[in-house]
């Protein structure tokens, strides 16, 4: 009838009206990073170019660095006297030789060593061990790097000079090191405001406003960075398990007869819909830019966790005005999937790949420019 069509498409035009000035009141994703100096979508080299070099390694972050990844990941840890270092596991068996040279303190964490004592550690050679179709003579004796020779490293390509993209691992270990960190970044200009004589579109990301993001799990970290450094861009790391995302099942993994974790964390879900918005919601109240979800990779393997990045998860995110930097991917086939899913962002152990996906020029082939830094 012609008073109800009326009606109706008076009604329908209203509330398309309303929508669009919702969604025009909103930066898009987009529009987001780049007010943060994050490219968009953003490479984030994990670890470094760690599928192709040891992980947290000068080998491995040359080779993301000069592939021209946007961003250098490390895991931050603190040493027994108190320098900050890359690595990401508690302790130093999987990617050292510390049974051999300290085989006594083998199973201490990390910080429980000097930084001398970690010097003497061989933090390549199991590279070669584990992966012998990518092993090369010279990772044997690679060493375990410091902040400050990550971030010599990170300017060290006249060309391109990536940012920095550094979590507080388990920080709970590390009273204080939010405010360590800030004073390192503040101590070599990373904490500067661009103040670059080139234009903004010619700035890397290195030298622009999102120079360096903060990363974290731990809601505590995320307060304590945000209160140190507020006008740095932060992200807060999405897991679930209880503590974090709360799941539906209480099942662990030992009680769960699954034959490894990937199959355990592929089956895992938040209790339910508000579970995972509590997480978003507090990154944003905590002064966050965005959320570090988990992904469940179609080949499983030792970085296949969670599917924290449905489409729904992600608009929920986006609808909250947060970006969205996915962890840990590898494959095409997990990049489209990711892509289409709404993330803004990959950390990747295969920048190469990420790069060429994206359709992003790279200076050189792995094998070439391993070997121009001398590996
Ligand atoms: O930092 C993002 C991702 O690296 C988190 O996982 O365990 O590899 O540090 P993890
Ligand atoms: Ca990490």
């Amino acid at each position: 009838m012609p008073v109800n069509f009326t009606h109706s498409a008076l009604l329908l035009s209203l509330m398309l009206s309303v929508g669009q000035a919702q969604a025009l009141s909103q930066p898009g994703p987009n529009a987001l990073a780049t007010a943060n100096g994050i490219p968009h979508p953003a490479v984030i080299a994990h670890r470094g170019a760690s599928f192709d070099a040891p992980e947290s390694t000068a080998a491995a972050y040359k080779l993301a660095r000069d592939l021209g990844a946007d961003y250098l990941e490390l895991d931050l840890q603190r040493s027994k006297d108190g320098v900050l270092f890359a690595l990401h596991d508690d302790n130093l068996q999987r990617t050292t030789d510390v049974a051999s040279k300290f085989p006594e303190r083998k199973d201490s964490p990390a910080n429980a060593f000097t930084l001398a004592e970690l010097k003497t550690l061989d933090a390549g050679s199991w590279f070669n061990s584990a992966y012998p179709d990518r092993a090369r003579p010279a990772y044997a004796g690679l060493k375990i790097l410091t902040l400050d020779e990550v971030i010599d490293i990170a300017q060290g390509n006249p060309l391109h000079k990536p940012g920095l993209y550094i979590e507080t691992k388990e920080p709970q270990q590390f009273p204080g090191i939010e405010r360590d960190l800030k004073d390192k970044l503040q101590d070599r200009g990373w904490l500067s405001p661009a103040g670059s004589k080139l234009a903004k579109s010619e700035l890397s990301v290195g030298q622009g406003k999102g120079k360096v993001v903060l990363q974290t799990f731990d809601k505590n970290s995320l307060q304590m960075l945000h209160k140190e450094m507020p006008q740095v861009p932060k992200i807060l790391l999405l897991w679930i398990a209880e503590g974090s995302i709360e799941p539906k099942s209480k099942v662990k993994f030992a009680e769960s007869g699954d034959k490894d974790k990937a199959t355990f964390y592929a089956r895992q879900q938040p209790k339910d819909n508000a579970a995972f918005e509590q997480w978003v919601n507090d990154a944003k109240a905590l002064g966050a830019i965005g959320t570090g979800p988990s992904a469940t990779l179609t080949h499983l393997g030792d970085q296949s966790y969670a599917n924290l990045v449905q489409p729904w998860m992600n608009q929920y995110t986006h609808d909250q005005g947060l970006l969205v930097h996915a962890y840990t991917i590898d494959e095409n086939v997990d990049f489209k999937k990711v892509m289409d899913a709404g993330v803004d962002g990959i950390f990747t152990n295969r920048a190469s790949e990420l790069l060429k996906y994206y359709q992003r020029p790279t200076t050189g082939s792995v094998a070439q420019l391993l070997e121009r830094n001398g590996y």
